[in-house]
């Protein structure tokens, strides 16, 4: 089997993560990683994995240099949530000839939020003979791609619920620090306003995935702030026990209307300690559908996982920006 020649831009803890479940993979071998972190600086990859190997790539700070040298297929983006940070790095990496597929947040539907940048990456994609792709747990799957094919079977769709409850505690620690864990109410409200804090990001970009694969013209699209979740009792996290009065997560909902009727809605509940996690989606239609994935999908080997089997799927799609709905569902690759 010919492998897919991989390069890891951003060795943060997704792009670790990945480049470690990347080496059980036939299909995939990785030929260089960058990060602009020093200490990162000439280490060898595989140092950064749980199970430390040696890898024989080693990190570079000179992305240029690394684009130039090496003979690539694809570079996995993992350093940013939002397009205008990351869109230098995309424009880099497809005028190096490589396809892109990245968890930015932002680029799982860019065509809303960032109409200009999207054609411009897009412009750039089809010139080169590229594919870009966003992708990720969600944005990129649970909350967009996944309720969009569950439509397949219905003949007429009203409304769409998705319900995603998740046990933060159990996520890598960027994800415990964005959803706020140990802040006070007041410290979180303050962080989320100057945007130290993000919160999930992605909820608008889902909503558009969904609206524009069933065509439906909206008249808003809406995402509420984000609401702290307050720790009643000593709570674990991933930064130790969270006395009663802190955050220790939060939730977020967006949702879409037309003529007044709520046609889209979306609830993220990521906190601490929740009683039960699961992915839920309700389809009000003909026929109605009612899908709920008890205990959930976890969100950090699920992100792993899609970023990995999106691969093989960018590869052989054709040049442009494209959205996780219109390339074919990704399976688990060898
Ligand atoms: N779509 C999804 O479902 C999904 C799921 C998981 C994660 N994500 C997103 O994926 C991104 C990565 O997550 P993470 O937890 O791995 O974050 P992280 O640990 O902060 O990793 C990001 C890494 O990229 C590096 N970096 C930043 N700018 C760079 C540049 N210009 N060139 C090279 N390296 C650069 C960072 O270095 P410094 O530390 O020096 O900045 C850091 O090492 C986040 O934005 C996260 O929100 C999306």
């Amino acid at each position: 089997m010919k492998k897919i020649k991989v390069i890891i831009y951003g060795c943060g803890v997704m792009g670790r993560k990945i480049a470690e479940a990347i080496q059980s993979k036939n299909s995939l071998v990785i030929v260089g990683a960058v990060d602009i972190l020093p200490e990162l600086t000439g280490l060898d990859l595989g140092q950064l994995f749980e199970k430390q190997v040696d890898t024989g790539v080693k990190i570079t700070n000179n992305p240029d240099k690394l684009l130039t040298e090496t003979e690539a297929d694809v570079a996995v983006i993992t350093t940013t949530s939002y397009l205008p940070d990351v869109k230098d790095q995309i424009l880099s990496c497809l005028k190096a000839g490589l396809n892109v597929v990245s968890t930015c947040e932002e680029l799982s539907y860019p065509w809303k939020r960032h109409p200009q940048l999207a054609q411009e990456i897009d412009a750039e994609a089809r010139q080169s003979g590229q594919t870009v792709v966003g992708t990720g747990i969600n944005p990129g799957f649970l909350m967009d791609f996944l309720p969009l094919t569950l439509t397949s079977p219905c003949l007429k769709v009203n409304s769409i619920k998705v319900t995603r409850m998740m046990n933060s505690a159990r996520r890598r620690l960027p994800f415990q620090k964005k959803v706020g864990t140990g802040l006070t109410p007041e410290e979180f409200q303050e962080k989320i306003s100057q945007k130290i804090i993000t919160g999930h990001v992605g909820l608008l970009e889902s909503i558009n995935m969904i609206a524009t694969g069933l065509h439906w013209e909206l008249d808003e699209a809406v995402e509420l702030p984000p609401e702290p979740v307050i720790a009643e009792r000593p709570t674990p996290t991933g930064f130790g026990e969270i006395e009663p009065g802190k955050v220790i997560g939060l939730k977020s909902v967006a949702y879409a209307t037309q003529n007044g009727r709520r046609l889209i809605t979306l609830e993220f509940y990521a906190y601490a300690g929740v009683a039960e996690e699961y992915d839920e989606i309700i389809i009000d239609g003909q026929p109605p559908l009612h899908e709920k994935i008890i205990g959930g999908v976890h969100g950090d080997i699920g992100t792993v996982a899609m970023t990995i089997n999106a691969i093989p799927r960018a590869v052989e799609a054709l040049p442009g920006l494209k959205v996780m709905s219109e390339l074919p569902p990704p399976v688990a690759i060898p």
